[in-house]
């Protein structure tokens, strides 16, 4: 791709969907970009672009592209099974009621993970907070119905809870009002947004992959301000905090990063 064509993509989809382009690995966004033009059937992007203009079904087609929303329950157990075992208990001696984000949270499987989690270990008196939020509008609609979702979304889910925390019909699974209560969503940008801050607990996973390093430094960096002294981030199962030491995180564990006290 040309650098002049790249360059007007960028400006067209930053004023169609607010996504800063820039933000994202060049290479790896030109060739996903290609390959979304050749399924779309437009012959050219001015072509593909006056059509998402006319018809916010093509509009939604290009944010669902570009944001990748895939997730699922309890993705990857093992590393949950250590979030339950170890660093909950651990954040619990501080704190009892947490402060939790989710931040990149998709159609709500994490964040609804994270509330049955916190329910079934410390009761449900106990007044967590939990903020789940997302840049993609139409996921975080989802979310907020409390799905439905699929068989294969919840299959992490040990199955003695599935009546508890899901109405069950032909196969598809909608999350019980007393569930979804438990989640605060919001729309939020991660790279132009301000934080709230004091977390005990900050869930990124799997959403930094397509950014460029120094914009991954940068969200670290305000996610390490945005939780509390002794407060952990927990990364997806791939991924690494370069710098983590700089920034100030100790590693608790793979994937887990704590701002000391
Ligand atoms: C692959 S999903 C990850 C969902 C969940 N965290 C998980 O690991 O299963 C990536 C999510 O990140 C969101 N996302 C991408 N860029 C974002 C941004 N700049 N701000 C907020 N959310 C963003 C996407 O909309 C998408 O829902």
């Amino acid at each position: 791709m040309q650098q002049l064509e790249y360059d007007f993509i960028k400006r067209e989809i930053l004023s169609l969907t607010g996504i800063d382009l820039n933000n994202y690995k060049s290479e790896q966004m030109q060739r996903r970009l290609n390959s979304f033009l050749l399924r779309s059937g437009q012959p050219d992007w001015s072509n593909l672009f006056s059509s998402t203009r006319s018809d916010p079904t093509e509009l939604s087609k290009l944010r669902d592209f570009l944001t990748i929303n895939v997730s699922s329950f309890f993705r990857d157990p093992q590393k949950y099974e250590v979030l339950k075992k170890t660093i909950l208990p651990n954040l619990q001696k501080e704190s009892s009621n947490l402060r939790v984000w989710s931040a990149g949270c998709s159609q709500g499987q994490e964040p609804y993970s994270l509330a049955i989690m916190l329910t079934e270990t410390t009761g449900s008196q106990r007044r967590h907070y939990i903020l789940a939020s997302d840049l993609d509008r139409s996921a975080l609609a989802k979310a907020k119905s409390g799905g439905p979702y699929t068989a294969t979304d919840v299959a992490n889910v040990p199955i003695n809870l599935h009546q508890r925390y899901f109405k069950v019909e032909n196969n598809k699974y909608l999350a019980h009002e007393r569930l979804r209560q438990l989640v605060t969503f919001k729309q939020h940008n991660l790279l132009a947004d301000p934080f709230e801050s004091n977390f005990d607990l900050i869930i990124c996973r799997n959403v930094v992959i397509y950014f460029t390093a120094l914009v991954k430094e940068q969200l670290y960096n305000r996610f390490y301000k945005a939780l509390r002294p002794g407060g952990v981030l927990f990364v997806g199962g791939t991924e690494i905090v370069n710098k983590a030491s700089e920034i100030g995180f100790e590693t608790v564990g793979v994937s887990f990063y704590r701002r000391p006290n």
